[in-house]
């Protein structure tokens, strides 16, 4: 199995691409720790799914949690190989109606949240770890409707860049998989009178991507196949021709 021995956190793994993650994580054979903001059942069928007990409430904007729920997984694991940074919200509208308080709720969640969590895990980060930062399409190119979220995403983007420079001689790898749009209730609630645009107009395999989609790459990027890569970002979107 190719995560046999790793200690790997995939934050908002509740649902979604963070739940499929964990869960392919788990069928590698590592020991995962699952966090929740709100959707705590969600959170323990992933955990249930990754026959695990490390199960956190974790909010990605608290950095004291993030520094007790980190320390508490070191504490008995004896370190972490892993960390995903899937967390993430979305909030729709057109650039000129968009309210500063969402704006603000987008960047804390999605951008100051993976900041934090980088910065937390490295004191109980094991040599040759992986980082891995969610971003999105819409931060390689701009999203329909959605500034502050791809504004954010672009962040994500240079926050992997700055963090990769930093721990590259702790041997510590930090990477960006990038999906496009996947077809599940988030997509459903952000984008979708887009989606059929999209799909027709700009992705190359005409269809969306799923959340298991997402997984080989996650595998791959945490694990020890992927040791001579740093700083870079893998798109996993179908094609998609922007
Ligand atoms: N779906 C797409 O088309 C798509 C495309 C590109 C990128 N992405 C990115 O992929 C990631 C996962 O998205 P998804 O589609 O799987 O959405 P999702 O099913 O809504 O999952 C989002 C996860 O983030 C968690 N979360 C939200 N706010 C949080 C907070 N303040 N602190 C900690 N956790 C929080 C949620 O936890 P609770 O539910 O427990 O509150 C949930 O587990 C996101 O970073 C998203 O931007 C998605």
């Amino acid at each position: 199995m190719r995560l046999e021995n790793k200690v790997c956190i995939v934050t908002g793994s509740s649902s979604g691409i963070g739940k499929a993650i964990a869960e392919s994580y788990a069928r590698e054979g590592a020991t995962v720790v699952v966090t929740y903001n709100n959707n705590k059942d969600g959170a323990v069928e992933t955990a249930k799914n990754c026959n695990t007990d490390l199960v956190y409430h974790l909010d990605v904007r608290d950095s004291q949690q993030i520094v007790d729920v980190f320390a508490d997984v070191a504490q008995k694991t004896g370190g972490v190989d892993v960390l995903v940074n899937n967390a993430g919200v979305n909030k729709t509208n057109d650039f000129d109606k968009l309210s500063e308080e969402d704006w603000d709720f987008v960047l804390d969640v999605n951008l100051k949240g993976v900041f934090l969590c980088c910065q937390k895990i490295l004191p109980h980060m094991n040599e040759g770890g992986s980082i891995i930062n969610i971003g999105s399409l819409s931060g390689e190119y701009g999203g329909p409707r959605t500034p502050s979220y791809a504004a954010a995403k672009a962040g994500v983007m240079s926050l992997t860049h700055c963090l990769a420079r930093f721990v590259g001689d702790r041997k510590i790898r930090v990477n960006c998989l990038s999906p496009g749009v996947i077809g599940n209730e988030f997509t459903a609630k952000s984008m979708a009178p887009d989606v059929r645009k999209l799909v027709d107009n700009l992705l190359l395999l005409k269809h969306l991507g799923t959340v298991e989609d997402m997984t080989g790459a996650a595998v791959f990027l945490a694990s020890d196949e992927s040791s001579y890569m740093t700083a870079q970002t893998m798109s996993i979107n179908g094609g998609a021709w922007v």
